[in-house]
């Protein structure tokens, strides 16, 4: 592939929930030196947004004249802490509700086309690992990579179980596996810049894969010409 220059690279994961997209891409960004922006990070923010100012998440209007005056910050520092109009809202966006929230708020074409542009310019800045659902079909059809990944259900489910798990979250497996469903049907079936895999990604099947197995296939697809 390789058509920028090393630290010009922009490089595209997409995929649904519970891929493992962010644990790679923040990996793959630290290995080449480059940016990682989570997009989906964005979307939970107007979510959480959204949710703190009593907007009713289902009114279109109003959430995307939300979206046009939120200042959603994602800092590069080893944190990657996620700001939202001033408030450190790392951890609150990724609570249950803000999850159940966010596929609503991500199919409103207002929110989308405000974050795309924050999301342009973060590339703009330099070579990033960009990870979310529209990234090489939408935000950034030049990528030099653009990889799609998938796992079962099932793994994808557990994945994300045993996260919040981790962050002290006590939901059951089902429910995370229902809610999973769900947002996935939500992300794919949106009029606006659905879950698709771009024409030109080369498709990673995890299940059953190591994070390093990943990353290591991803890092040599850098490497093709
Ligand atoms: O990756 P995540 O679970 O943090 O994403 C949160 C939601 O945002 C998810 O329901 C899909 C949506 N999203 C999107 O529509 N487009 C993106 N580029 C990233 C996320």
């Amino acid at each position: 592939m390789t058509r920028r220059k090393p630290d010009e690279l922009q490089i595209a994961i997409d995929g649904p929930a519970g891929a493992g997209k962010s644990t790679v891409a923040k990996l793959v960004a630290e290995r080449l030196n480059l940016f990682y922006v989570d997009t989906g990070a964005m979307y939970r923010a107007i979510a959480y947004k959204a949710l703190r100012s009593g907007i009713p998440v289902h009114d279109e209007t109003l959430v995307s004249e939300l979206a046009q005056t939120t200042q959603v910050v994602l800092d590069h520092s080893n944190e990657r802490l996620v700001w939202c109009d001033g408030e450190n809202v790392t951890q609150a966006i990724r609570s249950p509700e803000v999850s159940r929230a966010v596929s609503s708020v991500a199919a409103y074409i207002g929110v989308r086309q405000r974050l795309v542009e924050l999301q342009r310019l973060e590339a703009a800045r330099g070579g990033v690992v960009m990870d979310g659902r529209d990234i090489g079909t939408y935000v950034l059809p030049e990528a030099d990579l653009k990889i799609f990944l998938t796992a079962s259900a099932q793994e994808r489910a557990k994945r994300r179980w045993l996260e919040l798990r981790k962050d002290g979250k006590s939901v059951s497996l089902e429910e995370v596996a229902q809610d999973m469903l769900r947002r996935d049907r939500q992300d794919t079936e949106r009029e606006v810049s659905p879950l698709e895999p771009a024409r030109d990604a080369i498709m990673l099947d995890t299940t059953g894969l190591s994070v390093e197995d990943i990353v290591a296939e991803i890092l040599s697809l850098t490497q093709e010409g």
